[in-house]
Parts: C-alpha cells; sequence; structure tokens
C-alpha cells in the first residue's frame, strides 16, 4: 500500500510508520515540521505530490489539560485539520484512518463503552476529538475512526514509561486507585489501524488490547512487576487529589463490536503487551 502517516513524530505515529515500512508500505511519513495539518494549502500540497491510496492519521493536540485553556487550538487541531484530511483523501481517493479517543465519553457507565454508545464528552479535547470524528465523516465516506485509549509506547513521555522510569530508579510510585480504562500497546494498535486501512470498511472501530482493563494504580503495579521491580510499592491515590483542569472520564474502558464480525483477531491481553513492551524499554 502506499500510506501517508500524519503525525508521523508521535508515539504512535511512529509507531505506525515503522510497522508499515516492516509490511513493506510505501510510506510518506509528517511530523508537524512537513505537514501541519491544520495549514490547508500544505496538506493539498503533500496530497497532490503523494497520492496515497490510505492515509493514517496520528496527530492531534493530545495535551488534555492545555486543551481546557486553548479550545481554539483544540478545535484545529482535532477537529479542523482531521477534516481537511478528510477533505483531501475524498478528492484522491483514499481510505482514511483517523484516531479518536475513549474519552469521547463521560465515564458514567459501568462496563465496558462499546459503538452502542452515545458519545457525551465532558472535556475540551474529548469534544474537539467527537468533533474530528464526525467532520471526517461528514466528509469522506472512506473514514474509519479509531477510538482507543491509554495507550503506552516506546520513546514518548508517557504514563508508563515514567512508572518504569522511576520503579528502576527503586522510587515509591502514586497512582490514580479510582479511574479504569483499557490500557493499549503503540505497536499493537499501530498493526491494528494498519489492517484497518487495508481492510477499507469504513465506521467506528474501538480497538484496545484485551483483558478486563485497569485502574492507573494496577496498570502501575503491574508494570513494576514485569520490568523486575518487585518491592517498589505504589500507592493509590484519588483523582480529585490531583486538582487537574480537565475533569476525565471515571471510566472509559472499551470494547469493539464490529472487529471480530470482519474478521479481526483480538488484540493481546494487555498483561502480555505490557510484558513485552517492558522487555524492549
Ligand atoms: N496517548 C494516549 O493515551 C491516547 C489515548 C487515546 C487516544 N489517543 C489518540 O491517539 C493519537 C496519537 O496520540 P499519541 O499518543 O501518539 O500523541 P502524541 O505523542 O502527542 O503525538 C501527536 C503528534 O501530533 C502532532 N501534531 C499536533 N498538532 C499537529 C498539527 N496541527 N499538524 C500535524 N501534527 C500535529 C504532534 O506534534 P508536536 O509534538 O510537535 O505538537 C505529535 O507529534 C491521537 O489522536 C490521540 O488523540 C491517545
Amino acid at each position: 500500500m502506499k500510506i501517508l502517516v500524519a503525525g508521523a513524530g508521535g508515539m504512535v505515529g511512529r509507531a505506525v510508520v515503522a510497522h508499515c515500512a516492516a509490511r513493506g508500505d510505501e510510506v510518506s511519513a509528517f511530523g508537524r515540521q512537513n505537514l501541519d495539518i491544520t495549514d490547508r494549502a500544505a496538506v493539498q500540497m503533500v496530497f497532490d505530490r503523494e497520492r496515497p491510496g490510505a492515509v493514517i492519521n496520528c496527530a492531534a493536540w493530545t495535551n488534555v489539560d492545555g486543551c481546557e485553556f486553548d479550545p481554539v487550538r483544540a478545535y484545529e487541531a482535532n477537529a479542523r485539520g482531521v477534516e481537511m484530511l478528510a477533505r483531501a483523501c475524498r478528492v484522491a481517493g483514499a481510505m482514511f484512518v483517523t484516531i479518536s479517543t475513549d474519552y469521547v465519553f463521560d465515564g458514567r457507565k459501568e462496563g465496558f463503552y462499546t459503538q452502542r454508545d452515545d458519545p457525551h464528552p465532558i472535556s475540551t479535547y474529548g469534544i474537539s476529538k467527537l468533533c474530528g470524528e464526525r467532520a471526517a465523516q461528514a466528509a469522506h465516506a472512506r473514514t474509519t475512526v479509531v477510538r482507543t485509549g491509554w495507550i503506552f509506547g516506546h520513546g514518548g513521555k508517557n504514563f508508563l514509561a515514567t512508572v518504569i522510569e522511576q520503579a528502576r530508579r527503586g522510587e515509591r510510585l502514586t497512582a490514580i486507585e479510582d479511574m479504569y480504562g483499557t490500557p493499549t500497546y503503540a505497536d499493537d494498535l499501530a498493526a491494528r489501524l494498519r489492517d484497518l486501512a487495508e481492510l477499507d470498511l469504513p465506521g467506528v472501530y474501538h480497538i484496545v488490547n484485551s483483558g478486563e482493563g485497569a485502574s492507573f494504580a494496577e496498570f502501575a503495579r503491574v508494570a513494576v512487576a514485569v520490568s523486575g521491580c518487585e518491592g517498589v510499592e505504589v500507592d493509590g491515590i484519588s483523582a480529585d487529589s490531583l486538582h487537574r483542569p480537565a475533569p476525565r472520564p471515571r471510566n472509559s474502558r472499551l470494547r469493539c463490536l464490529v472487529s471480530e464480525a470482519v474478521g479481526l483477531a483480538p488484540l493481546a491481553d494487555w498483561r502480555d503487551a505490557l510484558r513485552e513492551f517492558a522487555a524492549r524499554q
């Protein structure tokens, strides 16, 4: 496939570029420096030159608290930019895969969120991402929206990499005990994003590693154990005690109703994925 990756400098973007290259795709990788998705002229120029068969959009403004203070920037990057890519894909006849988030849900549900649940974001970040989903789907029929959550991957500043670093230094850790999500390994997500580009069956997919999900504290405890740092304590704290500017869903565990029906096997259990991640970290 000839695949264009936007947001190629981010945690997921890097994993997607590596995976597609390993699969033998012709990959055009664009970080923000060479393709700002909010710049209409730049998007057009890149599409005219590259003529991709599929586009995987990993670009987003992912600073959840930052979005709360700058909704215009959040909307530009997470909604208008996504819409522009979708329009460019329509003109180019390209399949469009774009990543959304578990934060489109409010977290009040018990259990897993599926495609049957109405989104109801409670943060500016979540609202901007939902606007991006909807604008892309309205702009281009061949759009696949991938909602995911709690991503851990190599090279990024993510919760899990920080936990493992601190544990290896023997530091006592704190992690939120009363927020639940479905951890997702960036490498597994990257492979699935490519599968979905190839499949060309538009829709909304919930893509996370298998298992019952976890609280941040449990996630951290398993990370400590698999990274060979037994004995390092993880103290559970409440989300409210952090007084963060943006509200987050208390429960944002995802499950997909359609992946298996279209022939996609479940991703590995998140504990196994975490073991693989820790071994390479
Ligand atoms: N990380 C998670 O736990 C998580 C959970 C659910 C969903 N997601 C979604 O997963 C996707 C990938 O996230 P990630 O974790 O890889 O985040 P990330 O590491 O922050 O990567 C996002 C990338 O997008 C780039 N970017 C920002 N604005 C841009 C623009 N206007 N044009 C082009 N590129 C732009 C960023 O560049 P700069 O760094 O230069 O700004 C960064 O390289 C996003 O859609 C995110 O919303 C992430």
